[in-house]
């Protein structure tokens, strides 16, 4: 696809070569140390280091008191060594003489547990206390630094999404629910309080969603997390006013994060940000760690608009995994996922952290410079790194302005899919939006398909392929961009539980997928969710598990039908012709041959084809980034076997020609390849 810069939304980071660093807290060293840790930030190439992310306690050791020396001295030799500065405000680890100086700024649980300092993020994003002190030290920040030579940029706290439900909490809460509803009539209606005796007659008497006896109601829990994710902006947007006000003009940006929770709606707020940067940690130690890495770099330049975005934080070696697994990267994978993100858009890798902690919490956490100092094979990789980004530097052309992936297909995606389905009452405990979204964008990238995102009610008609797993509730502009998408001759898919419901999470009667039955030219009167043992056979040989429906067709036909069970000879997937196009319906969870098969039809169907024109040998990545001369192919080779790349180009890595016999690249190499202009013809094979 094709399409013309969008001009809205966050305008992208620009930089001449690749950043590379990651965080770097010289606070917890000897000053004796930092002259060396900058030796080696050279040896290694690191030109952007984050400073300052966790340095509250010690910027502001009394209130209003700022100790800014040791600050002054870092950024004066980081400057020096022609190191350019994130400079992060420290406020998601308040000190612990705020909290004492003001206990009603720690955060409740929902259970009503109070929590306290002595790890981080000790704060209730609603606490005017905590407000007025967050806008307090990023103005005396921006005071000092914001004409400061080293500082690039500003990176605002540090992964917003510390919950709270207490009273400052509810009383916001109450002021956003009455600016949506205006009338409490319209937000009873909405919440459906007419069941369980919920109604309310007044404003005052509306909590946030704490502990209860039993299932809390569905439209209150999504209102409170979409609340929570405008709180959150506010409390961004107070210190972006700080900063601004204050005089500094570097772009400003915070990091998100995409682990099994979400606590941002990504589209509203990177409509804000100067940039988007991305925090990712691998969730995998095995080869869907590669996948995982894909998912958030598409995403990240998807809420970038196809624009250049940042990737914040990874991990050089050992991350925790779901709190108490440790994995570690093995050779040659931290060059590979760099340059994963960097294809998709990233204009550095950055990590977490220069060092590795001599104690403290993450103690056990990678570092660039390992425990074990530089003489290290972590550190070696990272030194090899540096010079492999400073070989590619042509690609990050600052006038690359996007997209700089082009896409023919688009998922569709937002935190609204995955905030309605944890309601914990569903018809099926398997009903999980980020497996679903990841199972789709999975099957893609084992294909090699180059993917967006696209956000529900844009418009969709530049892309071919419009696919829409788990999007459970819809609004009037989300079904308009589909009706639109199809009618102009695109091809959708959807599958089942989506469309079910509007933004209130109200089913629409009449048999499923209410909100979209016409367009798909289907009517869903029963789900029939699957024990989790069975599968269910396909009469084209694919193969579902976990959910089936009994769909009548309308105006659809059948694509394959159910095989046994009760279901036998009903359709289980269907097509509808559309105005010029066609809208497809999947009522069961494919498993991933069946997924991979079944979007492989589809696609071709469609004329859609993966980066290279076919499916990359197993395990190989290929990536287009768009350059202005030129484009660049960046193969990842995360697989087991060498495979040589054919067609008219260079190795900007290896400066060699990809021409007469190709280039071989090696299991676990790669190649980031400058095309001829007009180059067309490429093959990719095992050799
Ligand atoms: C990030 C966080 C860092 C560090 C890292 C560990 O999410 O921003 O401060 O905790 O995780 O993986």
């Amino acid at each position: 696809m094709s399409q013309e810069p969008d001009t809205s939304g966050p305008s992208g980071i620009t930089t001449d070569r690749f950043l590379f660093g990651g965080d770097y807290n010289p606070e917890q060293w000897p000053e004796t140390l930092w002259q060396q840790d900058i030796e080696l930030m050279r040896v290694a190439g690191v030109n952007a280091v984050t400073v300052g992310v966790f340095s509250w306690a010690l910027l502001e050791r009394e209130e209003g008191i700022y100790t800014f020396d040791w600050l002054d001295r870092i950024l004066g030799m980081l400057h020096a060594a022609g190191i350019g500065v994130i400079l992060a405000t420290p406020t998601a680890s308040p000190p612990p003489w705020f909290t004492l100086t003001h206990p009603d700024a720690l955060p409740i649980r929902a259970d009503g547990t109070q929590l306290w300092h002595g790890s981080r993020d000790a704060y209730c994003p609603s606490a005017p206390a905590y407000r007025a002190a967050s806008s307090a030290i990023a103005t005396a920040l921006a005071e000092r630094y914001g004409s400061h030579p080293a500082v690039t940029s500003w990176h605002v706290h540090n992964e917003y999404g510390t919950f709270c439900f207490c009273d400052h909490v509810a009383e916001s809460f109450r002021r956003w629910l009455r600016r949506k509803y205006e009338d409490l009539a319209d937000l009873n209606r909405a919440w459906y309080t007419a069941f369980w005796s919920q109604n309310y007659t007044q404003w005052d008497q509306i909590l946030p969603p704490r502990a209860t006896q039993y299932l809390h109601n569905p439209t209150h829990a999504v209102d409170f997390r979409r609340f929570m994710s405008d709180e959150f902006l506010q409390c961004w947007r107070e210190q972006r006013t700080a900063i601004r006000s204050a005089g500094a003009n570097q772009p400003i940006t915070t990091n998100y994060m995409l682990p099994p929770w979400n606590h941002l709606e990504q589209w509203s707020w990177s409509a804000e940000l100067d940039f988007v940067s991305m925090d990712h940690y691998l969730d995998s130690e095995g080869p869907d760690g590669e996948t995982h890495a894909a998912y958030a770099g598409d995403l990240s330049r998807s809420w970038a608009l196809g624009r250049p975005w940042l990737l914040m934080e990874q991990a050089a070696g050992v991350v925790t995994l779901h709190g108490n697994r440790y994995a570690s990267k093995g050779p040659g994978r931290m060059l590979r996922n760099s340059l994963s993100y960097i294809a998709r858009g990233s204009q550095g890798a950055l990590f977490f952290q220069w060092r590795a902690p001599a104690a403290g919490a993450e103690v056990w956490h990678a570092g660039l410079v390992p425990h074990a100092g530089a003489d290290s094979r972590v550190f070696k990789e990272v030194t090899a790194l540096g010079a492999a980004l400073a070989q590619i530097a042509e690609v990050a052309d600052p006038a690359v302005q996007g997209p700089v992936v082009d896409a023919d297909v688009a998922i569709l995606w937002h935190a609204d899919g995955w905030w309605a389905l944890e309601n914990r009452s569903l018809p099926s405990e398997h009903l999980d939006y980020s497996s679903a979204v990841r199972a789709t964008h999975r099957a893609l990238w084992q294909q090699g398909f180059a993917v967006d995102f696209v956000r529900p009610g844009a418009d969709l008609t530049a892309y071919r392929v419009v696919l829409v797993p788990s999007m459970f509730s819809l609004d009037d502009a989300a079904v308009a961009a589909l009706r639109a998408q199809v009618g102009t001759g695109g091809t959708l898919v959807v599958w089942y539980f989506s469309g079910v419901a509007d933004q209130d999470l109200h089913v629409t009667p009449g048999g499923y997928p209410g909100r979209i039955r016409d367009l798909l030219g289907v009517r869903v009167d029963e789900f029939l969710p699957l024990d989790p043992a069975h599968t269910v056979e396909l009469s084209d040989g694919l193969i579902g598990d976990q959910w089936s429906e009994n769909v009548q067709l309308t105006t659809a036909t059948a694509v394959t039908s159910y095989l046994q069970g009760e279901l036998a000879g009903r359709p289980a997937i269907t097509r509808n012709d559309y105005g010029n196009g066609a809208a497809y319906y999947v009522s069961t969870r494919l498993d991933l041959p069946s997924l991979k098969a079944f979007l492989s039809t589809v696609t071709a169907q469609a004329g859609v084809c993966p980066v290279l024109g076919s499916a990359p040998p197993a395990g190989v990545e290929v990536i287009r980034r768009n350059g202005v001369d030129h484009h660049y192919l960046f193969v990842l080779n995360h697989g087991s076997e060498p495979v040589r790349l054919s067609g008219p180009g260079t190795d900007l890595l290896t400066e060699t020609s990809t021409a007469a016999g190709g280039l071989l690249i090696n299991a676990g190499g790669v190649a980031v390849v400058r095309e001829d202009v007009g180059a067309t013809e490429w093959s990719l094979a095992v050799d």
